[in-house]
């Protein structure tokens, strides 16, 4: 089990982490990001409204607890986001999910038009690969074992084939495993890549690791889905209680609030436990990724 020295920070201590965490990603996404033509000013449009960058926060966060300079993460924490993002722009489609408003705004089919919203998803791929690639801060064969990683968490094993479940089982019936499996296939495989990137350019490979990204990807999802039942549209920045009426498979819808709940308490307390054996309860990470288990947004 390796012990990390903590002494070794990166982030400044003694401010307000997160604040400092979002202002980095948002000013890379800024500076590599340019609105020429109508696309790419949809593409501004989704990237700018105020998402709370779970995804780029695990990441340098998790490099911190590595000891890993901040300035090897930048790019990776802009790709994960425009990823994300561009998953959010087609998740709310007509053909999907169908949602008009999300991050507080109308969704970017509802400003556009769908066929921008379809286009700017799909060029926000390769930009996000491009950004991968152009990383000049890890080496070269370590950057490709990144891009590989990368490309088999977002494509057709990995979160698409979540979203591809996530629809088919409006219409057939799922067992628990399987909403699980799709709970961590459509949303835990990205966060959980926030935690990988980090632990291969650190070339750790401890297993405990490896459990708490699962656990923080699939409790992600099932939070989101208590929070579609339980909080407001103006809250969330999107529709609620549309996972029932959509006849969603979800894990509360199925199996209730209570059951979802206790294993969320189960999720949390062994989160904790492997972060205490990893001497990090003392960690920012730990602070947020117990603030994740307890968010209301
Ligand atoms: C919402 O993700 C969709 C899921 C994958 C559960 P977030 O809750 O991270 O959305 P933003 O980025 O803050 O808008
Ligand atoms: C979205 O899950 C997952 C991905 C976009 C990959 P949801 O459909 O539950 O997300 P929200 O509730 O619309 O944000
Ligand atoms: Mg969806
Ligand atoms: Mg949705
Ligand atoms: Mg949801």
């Amino acid at each position: 089990m390796g012990k990390h020295n903590l002494s070794t920070k990166i982030i400044p201590t003694n401010i307000d982490y997160q604040a400092f965490l979002h202002d980095r990603v948002n000013k890379y996404l800024e500076e590599y990001v340019a609105s020429n033509n109508k696309i790419e000013e949809a593409i501004v449009y989704a990237l700018t409204a105020p998402g709370k960058r779970v995804r780029p926060t695990l990441l340098y966060l998790v490099s911190d607890a590595l000891s890993l300079d901040l300035i090897k993460i930048d790019s990776i924490a802009a790709a994960v986001e425009i990823i994300h993002t561009y998953s959010l722009v087609h998740d709310d489609l007509p053909c999907m999910d169908d949602d008009e408003i999300r991050r507080g705004q109308p969704s970017l089919h509802i400003k556009y038009d769908e066929a921008a919203a379809v286009l700017a998803g799909d060029a926000m791929q390769s930009m996000a690969i491009e950004m991968l690639i152009n990383n000049n801060f890890v080496d070269g064969q370590r950057n490709i074992e990144l891009v590989k990683n990368f490309l088999s968490t977002i494509g057709s094993k990995g979160m698409i084939l979540g979203q591809a479940l996530d629809i088919e089982y409006e219409s057939r019936e799922a067992d628990e495993k399987e909403i699980l499996m799709m709970c961590e296939l459509k949303t835990g495989l990205l966060i959980e890549y926030c935690f990988h990137a980090p632990l291969m350019i650190a070339n750790e490979k401890n297993e405990h690791w490896k459990r708490l990204a699962k656990i923080v990807g699939i409790s992600f999802q099932l939070i989101d889905d208590l929070l579609d039942l339980k909080q407001s549209s103006e809250i969330l920045g999107k529709k609620t209680q549309k996972d029932k009426l959509k006849n969603k498979k979800n894990y509360p819808q199925m199996f209730g609030e209570e059951k979802t709940l206790s294993l969320l308490k189960k999720y949390k307390s062994e989160s904790n436990l492997i972060l205490a054996e990893m001497n990090l309860e003392e960690h920012i990470l730990c602070d947020y990724i117990n603030n994740l288990f307890k968010r209301k947004v």
